[in-house]
């Protein structure tokens, strides 16, 4: 006999889910037994990955957004497991960017989180077990340079996370967030590949973190899947700091 497996007959959207940690996260949920489908505005990166559903959408076109929730539930027949993983960044001091940047990443960052899960509620209520896991980012807690504008994107992804927890706990859907470190994704490998000098960079990188490394996809894929599982029945309105200490440790150099 068997022994099933944590999220056995359970329904999985992740946004974003084409690459990075949505891959990871989307594969890790496949892989302990969710049905998974992936929103993504590209989802070429899904060819290497039959096992997932891809759904094409772009987080900022409502209609999309809502046209590709109702094929993901239709075809997965419900949902249970929202994970608002999809973002973008941005550099730059308070000053640097114009108006039109601020509103370019706030709407996929804040607002196309909220576009999906004003798509998937209406199908997470008809579940026993509905999570929302959103992926923040310990810009939200932590200030860093040049980072103003993505800050303040992942700063509201931190409160609506919140918010959203207590205005959905009595109908059963627990909220919750990650917030990683910097993740070793192809976002980061598009960073690296800009700056003057890569290997220099990622060696800066590095020492920022205080394990040393940067964090890994996979790593936060694990709390994801922590936090959107049945077993975390009790757990909502958090958020787990997946950045090799970044936040909370204040270590000596050498
Ligand atoms: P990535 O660039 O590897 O993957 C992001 C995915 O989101 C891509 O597949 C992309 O097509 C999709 N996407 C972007 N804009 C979209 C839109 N408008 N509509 C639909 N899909 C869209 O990035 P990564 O590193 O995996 O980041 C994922 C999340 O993790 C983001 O929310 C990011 O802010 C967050 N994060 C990443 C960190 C890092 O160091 N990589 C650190 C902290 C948070």
């Amino acid at each position: 006999m068997s022994t099933p497996q944590e999220f056995t007959d359970l329904r999985a959207l992740v946004t974003g889910g084409a690459s990075g940690i949505g891959l990871a996260t989307a594969r890790m949920l496949a892989a302990r037994g969710a049905a998974v489908a992936v929103l993504d505005r590209d989802i070429t990166g899904l060819a290497e990955h039959p096992g997932l559903l891809g759904v094409t959408a772009d987080v900022t076109d409502d209609p999309s957004v809502v046209q590709a929730v109702r094929a993901a539930t239709a075809a997965l027949g419900g949902l249970d497991i929202l994970v608002n993983n999809a973002g973008i960044g941005a550099t730059g001091t308070v000053a640097d960017n114009d108006d039109a940047e601020w509103h370019r990443v706030l709407d996929v960052n804040v607002l196309g989180l909220v576009r999906v899960t004003r798509a998937c509620l209406p199908h997470l209520r008809g579940s026993a077990h509905a999570a929302i896991v959103n992926t923040c980012s310990i810009a939200a807690t932590a200030g860093l340079p040049q980072r103003a504008l993505y800050s303040a994107s992942k700063g509201a992804v931190q409160s609506l996370t919140l918010a959203m927890a207590a205005d959905h706990v009595r109908e059963g859907i627990r909220v919750n967030c990650v917030n990683p470190g910097t993740a070793d994704t192809p976002w980061v490998g598009r960073l690296l590949a800009a700056a003057a000098d890569p290997d220099e960079e990622r060696a800066a990188l590095n020492a920022r973190q205080p394990l040393g490394r940067l964090v890994s996809a996979d790593e936060v894929a694990h709390a994801i899947c922590a936090l959107a599982s049945p077993l975390a029945a009790s757990t909502t309105g958090t958020a787990i700091a997946v950045d090799g200490g970044m936040h909370g440790l204040r270590v000596r150099r050498g």
